[in-house]
């Protein structure tokens, strides 16, 4: 690990009018399993996340739907007021249960989320605010509508969207700049990779969910441990070495409960390859995706 640990290595980006440090956080994995009620140790999610800006982090990725809740809940707890912070949050999945996500659209619906994610959260304005999946069962005008709406009202400084394909980007932005795509997307899954060019042409911020393959990645034995033990890292950090260097537009935000594995992810950021180590990861990775 490096003597001074910091995300700015992984370089800084322009969200819209704000700067931040490519390498962000995840803020789901501070809840229970299934993403469902309280995290099993609270009180190492609060220390996970007082650590984040410690080390220079500035980006922070949650949504309502997280607990539902616990994760905004926890955010304001040991981080409002947000000094330097970009607090990145999103609405319209509904909670039935642990696993289950349902959508809703509708623009009553969505601007509720907005309202209550700005008391959750302590802020007047949401820095971010990014439409978690366009719901097929409501106009897209409606959904995108309100959301212009909110932000013309300064409830959203940022819009941005999640699980969306090209054509459903430049529909929204006949509403309002899209200025972040937040897609699955890793090593080994590579299916928004038409996606992520458009977004590195626009210079629209490109939030890989699941930058780790949900841990698979960080696992030993992973494509990535033959690069990562040559390199004297860990296959998680060669993941998002991968990502950092895939493109100047890549805002990875991997998740963790503990501190141990954000400042492990978080090292991960120095660590720059090389490219004929980055065309082998890419080769390896699509075969094993
Ligand atoms: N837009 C969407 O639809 C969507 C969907 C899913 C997620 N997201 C966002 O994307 C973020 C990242 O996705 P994700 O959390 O699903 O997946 P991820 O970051 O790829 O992986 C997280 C998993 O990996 C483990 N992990 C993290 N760092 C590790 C390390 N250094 N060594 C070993 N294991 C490690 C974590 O367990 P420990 O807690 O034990 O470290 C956790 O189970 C989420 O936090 C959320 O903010 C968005």
């Amino acid at each position: 690990m490096p003597a001074t640990l910091s995300a700015a290595p992984s370089g800084s980006f322009l969200l819209g009018d704000i700067p931040v440090t490519r390498l962000g956080f995840g803020a789901m994995r501070i809840t229970g399993p299934g993403i469902w009620g309280e995290p099993k140790d609270v009180a190492e999610a609060k220390r996970v996340l007082k650590r984040v800006p410690e080390l220079g982090i500035d980006l922070i990725d949650t949504a309502d739907s997280y607990g539902p809740f616990v994760s905004e809940d926890l955010i304001a707890e040991v981080l409002a007021p947000y000094k330097g912070l970009v607090i990145a949050t999103k609405g319209a999945l509904t909670r039935h249960g642990p696993n289950i996500w349902r959508v809703v659209g509708r623009p009553e619906y969505l601007r509720q989320c907005v309202l209550m994610s700005l008391r959750r959260l302590k802020v007047e304005r949401i820095d971010l605010w990014q439409l978690h999946r366009i719901d097929p069962q409501v106009p897209r005008a409606e959904q995108f509508g309100v959301i212009a709406e909110m932000q013309k009202e300064g409830l959203i400084r940022h819009v941005g969207l999640s699980e969306v394909n090209i054509e459903e980007i430049q529909a929204a932005e006949k509403f309002f700049p899209v200025v972040s795509v937040q897609n699955q997307y890793n090593l080994v899954d590579r299916k928004s990779e038409d996606v992520l060019d458009y977004c590195t042409n626009k210079a629209i911020g490109f939030i890989p969910w699941a930058p780790l393959a949900s841990g698979r990645l960080a696992a030993p034995g992973s494509v990535l441990a033959k690069i990562a033990a040559e390199r004297g890292a860990t296959p998680g950090q060669v993941a998002l070495a991968w990502l950092l260097k895939r493109s100047p537009v890549m805002l990875p935000i991997p998740g963790t409960g503990s501190v141990a594995h954000l400042e492990e992810n978080v090292a991960g950021a120095a660590l720059t390859l090389s490219d004929a180590e980055f065309a082998a990861l890419d080769k390896e990775g699509k075969e094993a995706g």
